[in-house]
């Protein structure tokens, strides 16, 4: 039995996780077993009881699920987001899902904002790092300054290189490794290392490494040059939503963030590439679509392959229909909108 745990979280997190929420009951009825749990960690949970996310409730996610499925996290009411450390950079680091997987396919040509690039011209992958560089969260501040460190392994930027090169490798794409080597000396000296190291083991794979200044430049000018992008924390992170608006903006982008070992019983958490809006939450405006394309990332995950592609395939199709949101100049509500993507499934 595959057992899922669904965060839905904050904000619009469990607007738009209630849109996909029927997918998991759909999967069932084409033959797979699965159950699933739904926990509260959030900002109301935290404000109510003090807990973000418990050691015990951690190690529970962790031995007894095969992977969650996530909503959001953000509120304006807890100003230092330290529940949304305690939640899900934890379950990041501490699950070590190494790999931040952020596809950038784009379904539209009228989604993509690109002048004369059509959605079949762009074809990329980001691979972020997903535990280290400065979301290690460590630093000080006193009344002159701040400093905040960067920590960077050997073992998490070799995991996941491994990761972007076998997947360029598969993809037959060339690999591009965004950095700032000429300035971060040391953390993006060692990732140039590895990176130099694991290009000799990969030698069908076309590999590069530019600034990351200049590939955002040459990403904007001309997409259909590249492929799958290797990244550490905070490069993948604002790469990754220069890709979403790629792909018709937040509201569209899905992700999954995978274990490189076996290490744990739960080896992926899977969620949208945008927050939790506090501009949008509780006004029915949010797209659903990435949280429910983040839920054929999950299904493909798990071997569901046919499932996966029958999400993606009726999320094309009400797209293609015009089904949108306000976000892609559309009027429909989360709600219908919801119904829209699932309309192909019958749900
Ligand atoms: P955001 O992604 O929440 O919103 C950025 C912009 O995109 C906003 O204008 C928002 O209205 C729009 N947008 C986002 N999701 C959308 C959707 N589904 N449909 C339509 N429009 C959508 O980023 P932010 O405003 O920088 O952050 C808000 C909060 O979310 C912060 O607390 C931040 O830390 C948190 N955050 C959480 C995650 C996560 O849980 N993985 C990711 C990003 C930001
Ligand atoms: C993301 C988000 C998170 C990140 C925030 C909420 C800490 O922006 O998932 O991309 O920076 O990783
Ligand atoms: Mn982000």
């Amino acid at each position: 039995m595959t057992r899922i745990a669904v965060i839905p979280g904050d904000g619009i997190g469990p607007e738009v996780m209630a849109e996909a929420m029927p997918l998991l009951a759909w999967v069932r009825t084409q033959g797979q077993e699965v159950e699933w749990e739904v926990f509260p960690f959030g900002a109301d949970h935290f404000l109510k009881t003090g807990e973000t996310l418990s050691d015990e409730a951690f190690v529970k996610l962790r031995d007894n699920f095969d992977a969650i499925l996530f909503g959001a996290v953000g509120d304006p009411r807890v100003l230092d987001g330290r529940h949304a450390e305690e939640i899900l950079l934890r379950l990041r680091r501490d699950l070590r899902l190494r790999v931040n997987h952020r596809p950038c396919a784009p379904m539209l040509d009228v989604h993509v904002p690109l002048k004369g690039v059509s959605a079949a011209d762009i074809r990329l992958e980001v691979f972020r790092e997903n535990t280290e560089g400065p979301y290690c969260l460590k630093g000080e501040t006193d009344k002159e300054g701040a400093v905040d460190f960067a920590i960077h392994t050997r073992e998490a930027v070799s995991a996941l290189l491994r990761a972007a090169f076998q997947r360029a490798e598969k993809l037959r794409a060339t690999l591009t490794l965004a950095h700032k080597a000429n300035v971060l000396k040391h953390g993006h000296g060692l990732w140039m290392r590895e990176f130099k190291t694991m290009q000799a083991e990969f030698p069908a794979v076309r590999a590069t490494s530019m600034h990351a200044d200049a590939l955002l430049c040459a990403l904007v000018q001309r997409p259909q040059d590249f492929g799958v992008i290797a990244a550490d924390n905070y490069l993948g992170d604002l790469i990754s939503d220069l890709l979403a608006a790629f792909q018709g903006g937040m509201g569209l982008a899905a992700s999954a963030n995978l274990a490189t070992d076996q290490a744990f019983r739960c080896t992926g958490l899977f969620e949208p590439v945008h927050g939790s809006a506090p501009d949008l939450a509780g006004r029915c405006l949010a797209n659903p679509a990435g949280m429910i394309l983040s839920t054929a990332l999950l299904f493909r995950h798990l071997g569901w392959q046919r499932e996966a592609l029958a999400v993606e395939s009726a999320v094309l199709d009400a797209l293609a229909k015009g089904a949108a949101t306000q976000d892609l100049g559309g009027n429909l509500n989360t709600l219908e909108m919801g119904t829209a993507l699932r309309g192909k499934l019958s749900i």
